[in-house]
Formats: C-alpha cells, structure tokens, sequence
C-alpha cells in the first residue's frame, strides 16, 4: 500500500510514498529522547509559568499528537486490521465485505466512521487501505477549503485508492457538491464559462473508496450521508481490550509492563486507545526519569503507573485538571447550571469545540453532566459524589 500523509491537515498532493512497514521497535527505541517538559515540570526539574503548568496538565487529553509523540504513535499503529484490538463487530462487517470487494475485484463501498476521538478511526482506514493493498490518502475537511483542494485530490486517485477525510461534518458546501457525483458515479463535474456561456465538462475519475470520519454524525448533510454505502459506529473499549493494546504498545516500545499496571492505566484512560498509548509514554518518561536521579530503571508496576499519572493530574477515573475545573465552574460558579457551551468555554478559558468534542463526551459517558435544550447540567450523581473533593 502506499501512503499519503497530510498529518499537518493539508491535502495530499498525490505523489505516492513507499508503504509504510510496522517497525519492531519505534524510533530510537534504543536511545531514551530528551526528558519532555511536561515530565520535568511535574517532576519539579524546571521553573514553568502557571499558564505552562497548566497546558502541562491538560494536554494529556488533548487530541491530536505532535512532533516526537506522533512519530511514536504511527510505529504502534496496527497495520493490518488482525492486529487490530477490539470493534469486533465493526471489524467481522468490514472483512466480510472486503472480502466480497476483493472477490469482486472491485473497490470497496464507501464508509463513515463516527464515534468519540482517539478511538482508532483513521487506524481502520489504513487498515481497509492495506487489506485491499490500495493506495491511501488522508486529508481533514478544514484542509479542503478551496474547490481546486478536492479535485486536486480527486484527481490524483489512481483505481482502487481509499480516500480518508477526516472531521468529514466540517466540509464546506461547495466541496460536497463536488463529492457527491466522484462518490456516486466516480464523475468529476467542473464549470467552465460564466452566465449563459458557462458549461459543465465531466471528467471520468477512478473508482474509489471514500471512507469520511466524523465525531458528529448527525452534523453530516443528509445527501452526503447517503452516497455511503457502510455507516459504522466505534464504540469505548473495554478494560481487556485497553490492557492488550497497551500490551502490544509496550512490546513495540520495548517497555516492560506488568499486568497490574497495564490495568491502571486502561482504567484512567476514558476507554480510548490514544489516550492509553499516551499514558504509557508519559508513565514511561516517569520511570526515565527515575532513573536519571539514580534509580534503576525497571518495569512499570501498579505503584509507578499511579504515582506518574497522579502527578500528572489524571485520577483514578480518568479525570484530568481540566475536566475538575469544568465540573467545579459548573458547580461552584453556576450552581450546576444549565448554563451554555459558549459562557462555560469562556469562564474556562478554553475553545467551545474542544469542550464539545473532547472533553465533554467522557463527562457524559460516566453521567457526570448532561445536555439539556438550555445547557448544560450537572447530574444529581455528580452533584452528590465529586464536590467534597473539588
Ligand atoms: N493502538 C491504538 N488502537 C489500537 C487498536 N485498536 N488495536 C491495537 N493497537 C492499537
């Protein structure tokens, strides 16, 4: 398979790469890095502003990797949907009709991703993309801000390729008009002209796989929404599926992981992949660290797992600094609401999306705060179990 990143949120150009391979080690397995700021600063290594202190603890949670953290996270991505922990329903639809496309010699229908962040969305179309030995191209609808972004991209698909936009709800109008005839009838249709003169031309495309990803399903157009053929839903994993993935994550990085401390970690780590992977390497950073100040480096057990991710702020259900600060706001500072999305982003100084996107949906999930028609509310749960402590 071969690949087309646009990590950074650009379009691919179409120029192909050479198929990534699953590395048995990730980079410079054998050489620690430098010691991250957020490890130092929490280990009290060196002197940080409040405000760093601060993105310090919550960027633990946030979504997109960067820099070194990325790298890492690409060498433990599975490759192949059999390594693949977990989704199992999800994954036994996909291999029956991957299957029945390869049978067919076909391309596969196209597919819509939708479920919470972190959770394996674009992982699974690179694994389609490799099962089907199909090129990939990976862009994000905020990358596709001009007409010619889209057709330039369509225009580079060669027969069979899998085409992976991300955050597929934000597409502008104009882009999915453009989609809708290469999704349906793999046609590009281009104006030419103006007024009375103008013309369509329809250019003949290669028959792809559009598989679109979305942490919003019902903000999808309804017309989009209908020329996939497949809509699939990914759901949290459980604890066992968390522990082998963080397994297969410390066999890749070669880190020595008890059983107990994979345990620890999966339970704070809101039921999503990436945020388990990034713990792993926060708690691994802990126990370089240790070893810096002479200790011998060692395994990761229960108590080291605890004492990094408590020092980074993440308690024991998976709560971090920034989740607390929105419950206490709720709570102290509008007597558990309702109170909008806006007001609450502005009192916590963060951006209205990312509280939508992500750090809401784990508060829902563990019934912590509801949406309601004038805001939101905190449960009479939370009302009741978290203050004492806030
Ligand atoms: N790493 C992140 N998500 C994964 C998954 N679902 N299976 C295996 N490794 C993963």
């Amino acid at each position: 398979m071969a690949l087309n990143f646009a990590q950074s949120g650009k379009a691919t150009t179409g120029k192909t790469g050479p198929a990534p391979t699953q590395p048995d080690r990730a980079p410079n397995a054998a050489a620690p890095p430098p010691l991250p700021l957020a490890v130092a600063d929490a280990l009290g290594m060196t002197a940080t502003t409040p405000q760093q202190a601060s993105a310090t603890r919550t960027r633990l949670m946030n979504r997109d990797e960067t820099g070194y953290d990325a790298a890492l996270e690409q060498s433990i991505r599975p490759q192949r949907l059999s390594d693949y922990i977990g989704q199992r329903a999800l994954k036994d639809t996909l291999a029956i009709t991957l299957q029945a496309a390869q049978t067919r010699n076909e391309p596969l229908d196209h597919v819509l991703l939708y479920g919470p962040p972190g959770l394996g969305k674009t992982t699974l179309a690179m694994a389609v993309a490799r099962e089907m030995d199909a090129e990939f191209h990976l862009t994000s609808a905020p990358a596709l801000e001009r007409p010619r972004d889209i057709v330039g991209l369509l225009m580079s698909l060669k027969p069979g390729s899998v085409l992976f936009i991300d955050e597929i709800h934000r597409l502008n109008k104009v882009t999915e008009e453009i989609l809708y005839p290469a999704m349906e009838d793999f046609r590009l249709d281009r104006t030419v002209g103006q007024g009375h003169t103008a013309k369509v031309l329809s250019v003949p495309l290669p028959k792809f796989t559009l598989i679109g990803a979305t942490t919003k399903a019902g903000s999808i157009a309804n017309p989009l929404r209908d020329r996939f053929g497949m809509t699939h839903r990914l759901n949290y994993y459980e604890p066992d599926e968390l522990c082998a993935i963080l397994h297969r994550s410390a066999r890749i990085l070669d880190i020595e992981l008890t059983d107990d401390a994979a345990g620890a970690i999966a339970r704070r780590c809101r039921g999503t992949p990436r945020i388990a992977n990034r713990l792993l390497r926060r708690v691994r950073d802990f126990v370089t660290v240790q070893a810096t100040k002479g200790d011998e480096p060692s395994a990761i057990t229960p108590t080291v797992a605890d004492d990094a991710l408590n020092l980074f702020h993440i308690d024991a259900d998976g709560l971090d600094a920034t989740d607390r600060q929105l419950l206490s706001l709720m709570h102290h500072q509008f007597s558990g609401g309702p109170v909008g999305l806006d007001t609450l982003a502005a009192a916590l100084g963060e951006d209205a999306r990312t509280i939508e996107d992500v750090v809401e949906p784990y508060l829902l999930q563990l019934g912590l705060i509801q949406r309601t028609p004038r805001g939101r509310m905190l449960t009479p749960q939370s009302q009741l179990g978290l203050f004492a402590n806030l």
